[in-house]
């Protein structure tokens, strides 16, 4: 199941619309990227990966708006809709990289005929989504080692939603659970509902149950409570950045397993493909984070369980200080303390292979 995909007859692009989710499973269909631009701000799509597929697709959408009749103007459109798109949503990196690179490729392409550049940017939009597929599926396989072989099945707290939801398929986190059952591992997975979008009640629960992984749906509230009492063997969250000295931005309440994890002695790793990786950011405190509307926190489905006019904070996101983290799972390998140093190299390295990609 793709969470994103471009529907070559229509010339559209399709996503799963996870707000119905999981009464629903319904389809959204876009062919202008100013309404894809709105459905990452309204979280048609979310998860950090998905949302650079999307900024992919949007700026594929873009090219073939554009009235353009010369490739120099038709770059100027795509700048234009970069723009919008990476206004969308602040926190995941993920979104400016994938517009960037499309509008990398357009500018190398060097076509006289604007719809051969429009084919150039459709061309890479697919090409960054098939490989998000691949990608997890590598770092799935180099984070399943870190699940113990626990007789009962490891305990695996998991916050958000990092499967395929969150990416074009498999997933990141999600994915390192989906490749220890593969290898025969048992596991059992403690899902945070993660409040206030319940990410993890509506969409990781959905996806956890349709495979069958063990699972028990938690209150965020009893994570604490879990790890004092020796129920979890593992925390596992994705990123939407990771900032050049391995301090992590993810779900608001990342912050507060990570730093309960280390007091309890339990292992905790955040999973990212390395296009989470900013190293342009020295740490955390750099990290944009998004802030919400009240209604997130005052209402609870579509009731408002708040007082009118009740003042309301709602950070999506938090920092999680790097010195919690065990490690940080890529596709590159498990990068190891100090990840100044390991993030690097594991960045060098999946740009490289850009670089061939692109040659
Ligand atoms: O606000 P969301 O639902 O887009 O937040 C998603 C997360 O925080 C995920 O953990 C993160 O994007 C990593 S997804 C592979």
């Amino acid at each position: 199941m793709r969470t994103i995909w471009w529907d070559v007859t229509a010339n559209t692009v399709k996503m799963i619309d996870q707000r119905r989710l999981p009464l629903a499973l319904e389809t959204a269909e876009y062919d202008d990227y100013r309404a894809v631009a709105e459905a990452i701000a309204t979280m048609v799509i979310r998860g950090a990966p998905a949302i650079g597929a999307a900024g992919g697709y949007g700026m594929a959408l873009a090219a073939r708006q554009s009235q353009a009749k010369t490739p120099r103007d038709l770059l100027a459109d795509l700048e234009t809709a970069k723009a919008v798109l990476d206004a969308a949503r602040p926190t995941a990196v993920n979104l400016t990289w994938s517009t960037e690179r499309v509008l990398r490729r357009a500018r190398q392409s060097n076509h006289p005929e604007v719809r051969k550049v429009a084919n150039v940017v459709l061309a890479e939009a697919e090409h960054i989504a098939d490989e998000d597929v691949e990608i997890n599926r590598r770092l799935g396989a180099h984070g399943a080692a870190i699940i113990p072989i626990v007789p009962d099945g490891a305990n695996i707290l998991h916050h958000c939603n990092t499967g395929s939801l969150a990416t074009v398929d498999y997933g990141t986190a999600l994915g390192v659970v989906r490749a220890a059952v593969e290898q025969g591992k048992q596991v059992h997975v403690w899902v945070d509902e993660t409040r206030p979008r319940l990410q993890g009640a509506r969409l990781t629960a959905w996806e956890l149950m349709r495979d069958g992984i063990p699972m028990t749906l938690i209150a965020d509230n009893a994570a604490g409570h879990l790890m004092r009492t020796g129920q979890v063997d593992v925390v596992l969250f994705g990123a939407d950045r990771v900032a050049a000295n391995g301090d992590v931005a993810n779900k608001i309440g990342s912050y507060k397993l990570a730093v309960c994890a280390q007091e309890n002695g339990i292992p905790c790793y955040s999973v990212v493909p390395t296009s989470t990786i900013d190293l342009g950011l020295p740490n955390g405190d750099a990290i944009p984070i998004e802030e919400r509307g009240w209604e997130e926190v005052a209402c609870f489905g579509g009731t408002q369980v708040a007082p009118d006019g009740v003042p309301v904070y709602n950070p999506a996101f938090d920092v999680t200080p790097h010195r919690y983290l065990t490690g940080i799972i890529t596709e590159e390998g498990i990068c190891y303390p100090p990840f100044g140093q390991s993030l690097r190299q594991a960045k060098e390295r999946a740009e490289e292979r850009i670089r061939k990609h692109e040659a």
